[in-house]
């Protein structure tokens, strides 16, 4: 979604805005742009296309922008379709404004600002926010007890608009600092000495600052040269304490890798171990045991039942650890798409706890839907890689996964990580709940802490995937099946192929085969199966057998060293052995990889899939 930067200080403000703006382009955008005030005057430049477009632009133009003070935007568009006018900063009157999320009240604002006389030059939502501010900033809003007027005029826009929003203003008149606010959109304060950035997100900061405030809902944020200034929604100062940042600059940037994705394909085997050791300890009498933090543990221990809720990857995670508590803790677990429990009315009774999975944190549907659980009561509980994330923030309760920043819109180390940390949550409380022995509790840690070095072993067998996508990256119809564990690994092995490949990729629980997904198998069929449940590798088989009887081509993900399908497919991608219910985390490298090497082989760029972003900070 769309991306805001800021800067104000002593550096010219065009060049780090554009270097902030290139660390967003991970989160998708269509159009760029960018506002920087010199002498008084604001200086726009907005266009459709990438940023490399406009860099180009003002490359080209006879001197450069100058100025200690500006905002950016990569736009994605939601109001209006991607093109020039369209293109954040907008201007109002003395204003410029960008904004990411949306003004769900623009229309009729709109038409009441028409009727004041403002003259509306694009077809955005964004725009009413700018004359808002700008139709308040006129009239100076002098009730307020702000001193500033540029804080008192967002102020009082702020009580006019609906929906959600981060908001970056700066105006002609105001050559000393940059106004932020937000609401329901992620937006970060970076703190430096004699200037101050300004970022949708952490990675856009990390080569400038570590020290970063995280805006609350509600809070405006007066950003001047040597100091930050908060209020809150009633104009009274807020004190705030920093936050310090310890992710790796280096993380953030490609390493010698063509794409953030192989990056962090290729990242997997040490965010794994960095999950793991955050969370394994030495537990009473010398055994080992696992650390869950400030999780709940005795709500978590007696609760009747899990609900858990996501969206797209994080959901296929979270339908992993429905599988994992009700295996290891006996625990039943119910999954939801939080686009749909949060306006489903959902049922939580008392002795129910609940769960919601985000690598970002910010995600708009899984946040409204863990206010939900909140206000009703719920011990809600944040699975997250974000620190500071308004997920983390409202759940009051978090556990971290240590994958890193994840750059690349297709989650690759976050997603393993995730389910590392529900194997380890699920193994807990499986020895908590009296389900699992005290021995079984270890030999089930053992096989964990074997993760990483498996998941090195399958990167060692990349070019094996990268033959095989060369040769079918071109297949229009592909299917992912599994069952069990390994249905939730084919949810997701598609999704990376959707996104990346542009693929039309489906995925079902192996035995939906005869309901319906058959009756598209031909010859031009490519059929990928998860077979890793040894349990029910007969079944597996069968599915594999009906579909090669109907010409499609068959590659399966299984153990190293099986043979039971080599009659059958096309290609095998083995992974070392370890027990069935953790595959998952080996299960879906091939998957990533494969959609990767499709990707490239097609000529897509994987990191900038089309039409994605990151963070779906609106709904
Ligand atoms: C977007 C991203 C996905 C991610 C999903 C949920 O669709 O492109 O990679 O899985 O959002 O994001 P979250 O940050 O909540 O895990």
């Amino acid at each position: 979604m769309c991306g805001i930067t800021g800067y104000i200080g002593y550096q010219q403000a065009a060049p780090v805005i554009l270097e902030a703006l290139k660390k967003l382009e991970y989160r998708g955008y269509d159009s760029a742009g960018i506002a920087v005030l010199h002498q008084g005057k604001l200086q726009v430049r907005k266009m459709q296309g990438r940023l490399h477009a406009l860099e180009a632009r003002l490359a080209s133009e006879a001197a450069p922008l100058q100025g200690t003070l500006g905002i950016g935007h990569t736009r994605w568009a939601t109001h209006g379709e991607p093109s020039d006018a369209n293109s954040h900063p907008h201007r109002a009157g003395a204003v410029a404004v960008v904004h990411n999320g949306i003004i769900e009240n623009y229309a009729p604002l709109k038409a009441w600002l028409c009727g004041q006389g403002a003259a509306f030059q694009s077809g955005t939502d964004t725009e009413a926010a700018a004359h808002l501010i700008n139709y308040y900033y006129q009239r100076q809003s002098r009730d307020r007890p702000h001193a500033d007027p540029l804080a008192s005029a967002v102020a009082a826009a702020m009580e006019r608009l609906n929906g959600s929003y981060a908001l970056a203003v700066i105006a002609e008149d105001a050559p000393d600092r940059i106004l932020a606010v937000r609401k329901d959109s992620p937006l970060i304060v970076g703190a430096g000495r004699g200037e101050q950035f300004l970022a949708s997100d952490v990675p856009a900061l990390l080569s400038r600052t570590r020290e970063v405030y995280f805006l609350e809902e509600g809070e405006i944020a007066a950003l001047y040269r040597d100091r930050i200034a908060f209020f809150n929604g009633q104009g009274e100062t807020v004190h705030r304490k920093a936050a310090r940042i310890d992710w790796d600059a280096a993380a953030a940037e490609k390493g010698g890798y063509p794409h953030f994705m192989l990056k962090e394909i290729h990242e997997q085997p040490k965010a794994l171990e960095d999950t793991l050791k955050q969370r394994l300890c030495t537990g009473a009498g010398g055994r080992r045991d696992v650390d869950l933090g400030d999780m709940p543990l005795e709500d978590w221990k007696n609760a009747r039942r899990v609900v858990i809720t996501a969206c797209g990857t994080a959901w296929h995670a979270a339908l992993v650890a429905k599988h994992a508590l009700e295996r290891f803790a006996r625990l039943p677990a119910e999954v939801d798409i939080a686009s749909e429990s949060r306006y489903r009315d959902p049922i939580l009774n008392s002795g129910e706890v609940f769960m919601a999975i985000s690598q970002s944190g910010e995600t708009a549907d899984t946040l409204a839907a863990a206010r939900l659980a909140k206000a009703q009561g719920a011990s809600v509980l944040a699975l997250t890689n974000t620190k500071g994330s308004t997920l983390a923030r409202e759940a009051g309760c978090a556990l971290y996964t240590q994958a890193g920043p994840e750059i690349a819109v297709a989650s690759t180390k976050a997603f393993t990580t995730q389910l590392m940390a529900v194997y380890l949550m699920a193994l807990k409380l499986g020895r908590l709940r009296g389900s699992l022995t005290q021995e079984e509790y270890c030999r089930h840690l053992s096989a964990l802490e074997e993760i990483p070095e498996k998941a090195r072993q399958i990167l060692g067998d990349e070019r094996r995937i990268q033959r095989a996508a060369a040769h079918c990256f071109h297949k229009a119809k592909v299917f992912f099946m599994g069952r069990q564990f390994d249905y939730p690994v084919s949810l997701e092995s598609a999704l990376k192929l959707k996104e990346i490949n542009y693929t039309h990729s489906e995925a079902f629980a192996a035995g939906e085969l005869k309901h319906g997904p058959i009756a598209l198998v031909d010859n031009e069929t490519l059929v990928v199966a998860a077979a890793t449940q040894r349990r029910l590798f007969d079944k597996i088989a069968s599915n594999m057998q009906e579909v090669a009887a109907r010409g499609a081509s068959l590659l399966v993900i299984t153990w190293e060293g099986e043979t039971a399908f080599d009659r059958t497919a096309q290609e095998v991608f083995p992974i070392p052995r370890t027990e069935d219910s953790f595959s998952p985390l080996l299960a879906v490298i091939p998957a990533q990889l494969f959609a990767y090497y499709c990707a490239t082989a097609r000529g897509n760029d994987p990191d900038k899939p089309r039409n994605l972003a990151k963070s779906v900070t609106v709904e």
